[in-house]
């Protein structure tokens, strides 16, 4: 159905596609793998007409197409779904799902608007109120109607670029459902995840995208995981997470104490942790779990904790004082409030500890600067061109590695990550895994927010689990087992379901 040959594209000097060739089936879910810069949302916004090629041919169905917009994609049947949502919030779902047909038309009726929208909905399989707006929308409903504003056009090829990583297992279960019944009724579709596990369960073909060249495509099934990931890598990956079974923490390693830390007005909370100490936090989107991290930090100044290092009783009342005391902070979301994406990644890295690099008139002393960066960025292995380029040129696994180094930077005592690997490519993955794991080594005590229970388990020594602000277990590793987290993060253990 879709012919892909020689297409390349730069921007300004960075080649982002050298020479791709590709080729989609109708009826079948093929898979894009690449580490993080590989080029596939590059590919896939040229097919899908935001961006134009600079070189190369795109056949549908045997045509040569020439289209330079989305809506001439849309009108050769082609859909994406982006990586960054695209709708529109004070309008309601049935406004959004019809928003490009709306544009042509001048009288609008709205019951047949609701109608056709509310079964578009139906037919892959969800319910929801089409008459509300999209702002009032969980991020899986609003990928729905992502989902259902892409289908109304006649759809022959749906993209989709890494759209699991905002959803809930249960969600993903649905998603995936709904994708089969697209494939089953012959629509080609092109899928983008980090997350390997999805592409042997959905995917029936794969293509290996590699500093912007394709590489091999192979059929999901009779391939193992091994061999997708040498072929991304272009080297195997032994271990994907360090050993910390054998860990023993010393006597008399610092321990901190927190409570009565009130999440959604609820019951509050309590927990301890030690230096040296992987403590992960599991449940599902919307259980406290990042609101946790952001009370012990400060981030939110109304609320109420208690927060004792050894005997010392500590105000973290604000960020800029929980710095101070030695806690920082990696965000769940790295563009928004991770870091400064306009600025270099040698200002990202100094910023939070200013003091240490200004000379005694209070100015920055830039040789002092630049070899304190250079050495965290050779310690955490960052790939770049220059320290001097702005953060947002760097891929998203070297983006979260620079924001580590920021907090390694003021000598963290305590370090609060939410989601570490979040749309990070799985060799950058365990590199981070390897740098977590050696700073609780080195005697940070870590609390770390993950939705992936893999994830958690291969890296925490202990888990909590939390539900509607509660703290539903507190696990050590020997008894980490998946169905238990899953079972107590959604509430099962009190029913006996
Ligand atoms: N608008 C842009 N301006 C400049 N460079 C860009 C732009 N968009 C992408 N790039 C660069 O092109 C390369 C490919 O980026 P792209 O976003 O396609 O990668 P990706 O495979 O989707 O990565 P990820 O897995 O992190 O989403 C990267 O080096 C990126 O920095
Ligand atoms: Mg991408």
């Amino acid at each position: 159905m879709i012919e892909i040959n020689g297409v390349a594209k730069a921007f300004g000097g960075v080649k982002a596609l050298r020479n791709v060739n590709l080729q989609i089936k109708a009826g079948e879910i093929h898979a894009l793998l690449g580490e993080n810069g590989a080029g596939k949302s590059t590919l896939m916004k040229i097919l899908s007409g935001a961006l134009e090629r600079d070189n190369g041919t795109i056949h549908i169905d045997g045509e040569p197409v020439h289209y330079k917009t989305t809506q001439g994609a849309r009108e050769k049947g082609i859909g994406m779904i982006y990586q960054e949502f695209s709708l529109v919030p004070a309008l309601t779902v049935a406004e959004n799902i019809f928003l490009h047909q709306l544009k042509k038309k001048t009288l609008i009726n709205y019951k047949q608007l609701q109608q056709d929208a509310a079964k578009i909905i139906h037919d892959i399989g969800f319910n929801l109120d089409v008459r509300k707006p999209v702002y009032q929308l969980s991020v899986a409903q609003q990928q729905v109607v992502e989902i259902a504003k892409a289908l109304t056009a006649d759809v022959k090829v749906l993209i989709l670029d890494e759209p699991s990583a905002v959803l809930g297992p249960a969600e993903i279960v649905h998603l995936f459902a709904t994708l089969r019944k697209l494939r089953d009724r012959g629509v080609a579709l092109i899928y983008i995840s980090h997350h390997l596990e999805e592409l042997f369960e959905l995917c029936d073909r794969v293509t290996i995208l590699k500093d912007g060249r394709s590489g091999e495509t192979f059929n999901i099934a009779g391939t193992s995981r091994d061999q997708l990931v040498a072929a991304m890598l272009g080297r195997s990956l032994n271990t994907m997470f360090p050993d910390r079974n054998h860990i023993t923490h010393p006597e008399n390693a610092l321990n901190y104490q927190f409570d009565n830390i009130s999440l959604f007005q609820k019951t509050p909370v309590n927990f301890n942790l030690k230096a040296g100490e992987i403590l992960g936090i599991g449940g599902l989107v919307g259980s406290g779990r990042t609101e946790l991290l952001r009370t012990i930090f400060g981030a939110d100044s109304q609320s109420k904790k208690s927060v004792i290092a050894g005997s010392e009783k500590l105000t973290l009342k604000n960020p800029k004082i929980s710095i101070l005391e030695g806690f920082g902070m990696v965000p769940e979301d790295r563009k928004k409030h991770g870091g400064l994406l306009s600025l270099s990644i040698r200002e990202n890295i100094s910023l939070a500890n200013l003091h240490q690099i200004a000379n005694k008139f209070g100015f920055i002393d830039a040789g002092r600067e630049r070899s304190v960066v250079n050495e965290l960025v050779n310690r955490l292995q960052i790939k770049l061109g220059s320290v001097n380029d702005p953060l947002s040129s760097l891929s998203g696994g070297n983006q979260q590695k620079v924001i580590l180094a920021k907090w390694l930077n003021i000598n963290a005592n305590v370090l609060l990550i939410d989601e570490p690997t979040r749309g990070v490519d799985v060799g950058a993955r365990a590199e981070i895994y390897q740098i977590i794991h050696e700073l609780a080594s080195e005697g940070l005590a870590i609390i770390m927010v993950s939705s992936d229970w893999e994830e958690l388990m291969g890296l925490s020594d202990r888990i909590l689990v939390m539900r509607e602000g509660q703290i539903t277990i507190d696990l050590p590793r020997k008894d980490f087992e998946e169905e238990t987290l899953i079972r107590y993060a959604i509430g099962a253990h009190q029913t006996n379901a």
